[in-house]
């Protein structure tokens, strides 16, 4: 036999053997005593009552739990010991939006490699990682989790992050589980309030939300989590659609399904179910197979197999789907981690894999007549300023449960660092938190700028602006941060503004004001490092935008892969608010898709980031003109660096379906490549594009690509590019 048919005979054999306590023990997955082992949880392991344990963190007690569940229970079962490990363990990268904006594939999978290994050490198996839901809407507090707007990078970078997690070898010591969350659908969460209701009709849920969880079944995902929202009616925790129909029957997945926290149990609010035996039914019933912290399936399956209402193949399959899982994380082989095996935790070597991943993040929004970079002679008569300047706790960002603070380098020390840790470096934090709506910082700011050449103010939002549940329903910059900027810019000085937060803010009210802007996200634990060295020049911004920024919250959702719509606004059409006649007559106002009081692009478009060197993009090919399906057509492009300095650069491929069974996006992200090139030079990117990729669900459900005329374009965002043309032909 071979290693799954082996682990197929072994779930078989165990099952064969397990009551149907024992089965819904292995379908439990319950929240530490976070450090303490009750008698109460002692009891329920011995009795196989338990499968699985999450936000344990200490060695020993994992190892005794473990000991305990392999050692005194009746058929040694093995528990899951989950984490949020989101973008760091010990050594914090930069939050997922973060290291979606670096488009490097490589760099990710290795954050991801050592935050499991990190993980792995205390004997965490399992993370509750990547998050790939598809955010268009900023107001969304967990839109710093994600990886973006777009399907396409999203599935690129998700898949990356799951090798990280899981390694070559799942079973491998340093190797854990990973977890495609939240399926599916979740950031659409209307106005972007957390856990609110989202209405995807299915074309849609096909086209953009469900693609980035393909990739990661494809990927060799090991769990799916569900998610909270309610889908066009059915909560995903109970739709069998999504569980069954399109993850197992469509894609053949194998791997576990999890809820989310309590999930299964609020099917009671959401108004699905009356009771917590309805919600169990409801959710083992569409394909749940581990319940996440609510306890219905322990209370109600066995009533339901015994009213004959769920069979017990169907609890079975619930079984196996999370025996297979730990059986292919080699836990009934080797159930205990020994610390020995692990490199230390915030080695050298992890540091500095932070700081190239927070480098890489950092995306140049703005720098008018070449403010930056500065060079160190300036950094004596430099006024640095701001609530984020110098806090290695808010830099960190969301979701950063076991991030050691005292590792952090912020950008203030190293500034100071640069001018060898001279103190002299001219500071003012100028406000305790940046919700504060006080200006009583304001006049040593304004004196301290008034005796410098140049400003630089470190502001956006504070850790717990984002993340989960912390959503705001306006994403200017928080408190008087805005003010800040306009009293500072009134001195006529360059204002150099770096923006951490964890989600794109509406900056149309300052960003006039600005001279340089850097969107640093939260880059983690080596945030200071990475902000000082690009803002010295030490080395040149490379990141592109993985979302859009609206102007203003108003204009969200936003995105670039939108519809065309039957009128979409164009410069001819669009007109604004105060050029609008008295007494206009109705008819000529424009009469297509944008608002009056707002230009109907964003402030800047996904894939945007500017660099310390500017490139020229020439002589697109496309070739050949013409393809049939099943063949694949090449695009290149001659890109050379016409700057004084080496930097990257991160080509993209776009394209669009001109007519479709259904409407097609206005433009669709298909390929991207990260190039470094020294000033002068040039070089030729290729990319070769199947007509599998250019499928799409049609109306009626079916993947198609269909023949027809397409545009195609290579360039350094959304919104610019070498246009070409080519034909699908029957
Ligand atoms: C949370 C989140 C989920 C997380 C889980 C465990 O509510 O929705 O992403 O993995 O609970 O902490």
């Amino acid at each position: 036999m071979n290693r799954s048919q082996h682990i197929e005979s072994k779930i078989r054999e165990l099952i064969d053997h397990m009551s149907i306590d024992e089965k819904v023990g292995q379908l439990t997955l319950i929240t530490s005593a976070e450090g303490q082992i009750p008698d109460s949880l002692r009891e329920d392991i011995i009795a196989g009552r338990i499968g699985g344990i999450l936000n344990e963190t200490q060695r020993e007690v994992i190892h005794e739990l473990q000991r305990i569940a392999t050692e005194e229970s009746r058929l040694g079962i093995p528990l899951l010991v989950g984490r949020d490990v989101i973008h760091g363990f010990k050594t914090i990268f930069p939050i997922p939006l973060g290291q979606a904006a670096t488009w490097n594939p490589t760099l990710i999978e290795q954050a991801a490699r050592i935050s499991a290994q990190e993980a792995a050490s205390t004997g965490i198996n399992w993370t509750f990682a990547p998050m790939m839901d598809i955010a268009r809407d900023p107001r969304w507090g967990r839109i710093a989790e994600s990886l973006g707007e777009d399907p396409y990078l999203t599935g690129v970078l998700a898949a990356a992050m799951i090798r990280g997690f899981q390694g070559t070898d799942l079973s491998a010591p340093d190797s854990i589980a990973a977890c495609a969350k939240h399926f599916a659908g979740y950031g659409a969460s209307e106005s972007g309030r957390d856990y609110n209701t989202t209405n995807i009709p299915e074309n849609e849920l096909r086209n953009v939300y469900l693609p980035p969880f393909k990739a990661a079944v494809n990927a060799g995902v090991a769990s799916v989590m569900t998610s909270f929202s309610d889908i066009d009616g059915v909560p995903a925790t109970a739709n069998e659609k999504l569980l069954r129909h399109i993850l197992r029957d469509e894609w053949q997945y194998d791997g576990l399904v999890v809820s989310d926290w309590d999930a299964i149990y609020q099917l009671i609010e959401h108004g699905l179910c009356a009771n917590s035996k309805e919600a169990a039914y409801e959710a083992a019933n569409a394909g749940v197979d581990m319940e996440m912290f609510s306890q219905t399936y322990r209370e109600h399956l066995p009533e339901w197999v015994a009213e004959g209402k769920l069979s017990m193949a169907q609890i079975d399959a619930l079984v196996a789907n999370v025996l297979r899982m730990k059986f292919r994380l080699g836990l009934f082989d080797q159930p205990y981690t020994r610390a020995e095996d692990f490199p230390p935790v915030a080695n050298a070597s992890f540091r500095q894999a932070a700081y190239q991943t927070a480098l890489e993040s950092i995306v140049l929004l703005k720098n008018e007549n070449h403010v930056l970079p500065l060079s160190k002679t300036e950094l004596p008569t430099l006024a640095v300023m701001g609530p984020l300047a110098d806090d290695g706790y808010e830099q960190l960002g969301t979701w950063i449960f076991d991030g050691d603070t005292a590792l952090s380098q912020t950008p203030l020390q190293a500034l100071r660092a640069a001018m060898n840790g001279e103190n002299s470096l001219r500071y003012a934090r100028v406000m305790e938190t940046t919700r504060q709506n006080t200006r009583e910082g304001f006049a040593g700011a304004i004196q301290l700028a008034k005796q410098s050449e140049k400003i630089l103010l470190f502001l956006g939002e504070e850790s717990i602006l984002s993340g989960e549940a912390h959503c705001r329903a306006d994403i200017r910059l928080p408190g008087n941060q805005e003010e800040l900027i306009h009293e500072l810019a009134k001195l006529g000085k360059p204002l150099i503004v770096v923006i951490m937060a964890g989600r794109p803010l509406a900056l149309q009210n300052v960003i006039d004001k600005i001279d340089a802007l850097l969107m640093a996200w939260h880059p983690g634990t080596m945030a200071g490092t990475a902000i000082a060295d690009l803002l010295l020049g030490n080395a040149a911004p490379s990141g592109k935008l993985p979302v859009t920024f609206p102007r203003v919250t108003g204009q969200i959702p936003i995105y670039y892969n939108q519809k065309n719509t039957g009128r979409p606004a164009t410069p001819e059409t669009y007109i604004h608010i105060d050029e609008i006649e008295r007494g206009a007559p109705q008819v000529s106002l424009g009469n297509t898709s944008y608002h009056f009081d707002v230009h109907y692009t964003p402030l800047f478009p996904f894939g945007f980031g500017l660099s310390y060197t500017q490139f020229e993009y020439r002589h697109l090919q496309v070739n050949p003109s013409e393809i049939k399906l099943g063949e694949s057509i090449t695009i290149r492009a001659n890109i050379r660096n016409t700057g004084e300095r080496e930097a990257a650069e991160i080509v993209q491929l776009y394209v669009r379906d001109l007519v479709g069974n259904v409407t097609r996006p206005v433009k669709e992200l298909k390929g991207f490549q990260k190039i470094r090139l020294q000033p002068g030079e040039q070089t030729t990117v290729t990319f070769n594009l199947s007509t599998d990729e250019l499928a799409f669900y049609n109306r009626n459900m079916v993947r198609v690509t269909e023949p027809g005329d397409f545009h195609v374009w290579i360039g350094s965002s959304s919104a610019t590019g070498l246009r070409g043309e080519f034909a699908i032909i029957p």
